[in-house]
């Protein structure tokens, strides 16, 4: 067990303060933030800049309140699902904390901050879900088509 790092709980806690972005635990008093469950607004502080047209939640709702929200995905194996964020824009995991820290806590992490936050979310490292995969219906010429977002 390593020694306990005062400044990475910090670090940590603190954006579960905020809004409990994506934690997925147990016990009453963050079951209601479970990842799983929970769309959260992808540019709290600053609004995100990407090369996608995908405005997240409203999509599905119409409502303008849901702009810009997007499903706070698990962070469970987050070491070995590269890349990141709706539309893969960030490569690495410093990349997507930077990110992060930046829009969503309107913080600029020291590197030796971004490595601490890195290491924790290593830890999160498991074995991989191993299920069988599902066999989707077969398509015909009716099928409606994909429609990705550049092509609107
Ligand atoms: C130090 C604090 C934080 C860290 C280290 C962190 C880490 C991450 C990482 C690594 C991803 C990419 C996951 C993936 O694509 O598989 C991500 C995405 C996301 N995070 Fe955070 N996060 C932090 C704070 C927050 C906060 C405070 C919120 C909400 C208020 C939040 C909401 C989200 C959402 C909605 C996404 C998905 C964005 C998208 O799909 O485009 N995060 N976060």
């Amino acid at each position: 067990m390593p020694a306990r790092d005062d400044d990475l709980e910090r670090l940590v806690v603190d954006r579960t303060r905020q809004d409990a972005g994506h934690v997925e635990g147990e016990g009453e008093d963050i079951t209601q933030f479970r990842g799983g469950n929970s769309f959260q607004k992808f540019g709290v502080i600053e609004p995100y800049k990407g090369d996608s047209k995908a405005e997240g939640r409203a999509a599905v709702t119409g409502k303008d309140a849901d702009r810009f929200n997007f499903k706070a995905p698990t962070l469970r194996n987050v070491e070995m699902t590269y890349p990141y964020f709706h539309d893969g824009a960030a490569n690495t995991l410093p990349e997507a904390v930077d990110t992060m820290a930046r829009i969503q806590l309107g913080k600029k992490f020291t590197p030796e901050e971004n490595a601490k936050v890195v290491a924790f979310l290593k830890t999160l490292t498991g074995d991989q879900p191993n299920f069988k995969l599902p066999i989707l219906p077969p398509s015909a010429d009716a099928t409606p088509r994909p429609a990705p977002f550049d092509k609107k």
